[in-house]
């Protein structure tokens, strides 16, 4: 097995407050891992770090090692841009810009200097599709984004992440917002995706961790508990808290 992403020894700071201790996680490469417990165990941080999002957020501190196919991406080499274009990531709230369903998703391959239409089309159209969405949206590439349904906004966010060919996306309670249609629609396409992807979603929702991910890792009170295949995990945890929380004991 390969990893994509390794971590090793994470302790995360916000101010004096510590909200990750000492997690060590690695994440197959094209699997789909869901980190899963109750709200506040810091799933959301942790995923965070893996992108280097938290920089954003003041006054923290990061200790511990985090690899991106073996490299450091906390090394003062490291090209911030390029580590996001790698490392994609998609929010709880879908956020499109109020642009055009077709500028949404262009908006990170024009940063990046393409500037060819017919390229430009067929990387959108192609990002649309593999986020399960092209067909509803083909006929008004060029409206707001902002007309679209909640569930469809959400998979543009999603298309809008793929169209720069990110290797990991990170979804951070990506469908917690939506309908079950729309939820249906987003997990169906995180099957498809992760034939060339790693894919690591935090959810709370236990059915979902079950249905979309191969392994599942639980988190609590800033600790990593335990961490397996969602089969495993499901069905025979090791570790008392993670059985109490599965089995809806707690959180
Ligand atoms: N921007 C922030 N500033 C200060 N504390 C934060 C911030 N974001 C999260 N925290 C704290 O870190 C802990 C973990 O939060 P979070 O990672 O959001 O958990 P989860 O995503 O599992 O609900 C919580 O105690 C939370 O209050
Ligand atoms: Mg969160």
């Amino acid at each position: 097995m390969t990893f994509k992403i390794e971590t090793q020894n994470i302790d995360f700071y916000y101010g004096k407050n510590q909200a990750l201790f000492d997690v060590n996680l690695n994440f197959p490469t094209n699997q789909v891992t869901a980190l899963i417990g109750p709200s506040g165990c810091g799933k959301s941080t942790f995923l965070r770090c893996l992108n280097r999002m938290n920089d954003l957020v003041a006054n923290t501190k990061l200790e511990g090692t985090i690899l991106l196919d073996g490299e450091n991406i906390n090394s003062n080499k490291t090209d911030l841009i390029a580590l996001r274009r790698k490392v994609g990531m998609v929010f709880q709230k879908p956020n499109p810009f109020p642009k055009t369903i077709f500028e949404n998703v262009a908006y990170g391959l024009r940063v990046n200097g393409m500037k060819k239409t017919s390229e430009l089309e067929e990387r959108v159209e192609k990002s649309l599709r593999r986020a399960a969405i092209f067909d509803e949206v083909k006929d008004r590439l060029h409206s707001s984004a902002l007309g679209l349904s909640g569930g469809q906004q959400q998979r543009l966010c999603i298309a809008r992440a793929l169209a720069v060919e990110p290797e990991v996306l990170l979804m951070d309670e990506p469908a917690s917002a939506l309908d079950p249609i729309a939820t249906q629609k987003i997990e169906e396409g995180i099957h498809e995706l992760k034939k060339n992807l790693t894919i690591i979603i935090v959810t709370h929702n236990m059915q979902q961790a079950a249905r979309v991910s191969d392994r599942t890792a639980f988190f609590y009170m800033g600790k990593l508990i335990e961490d397996g295949e969602t089969e495993q995990i499901f069905s025979r945890p090791k570790n008392q808290q993670t059985e109490d929380y599965i089995t809806g004991r707690f959180g």
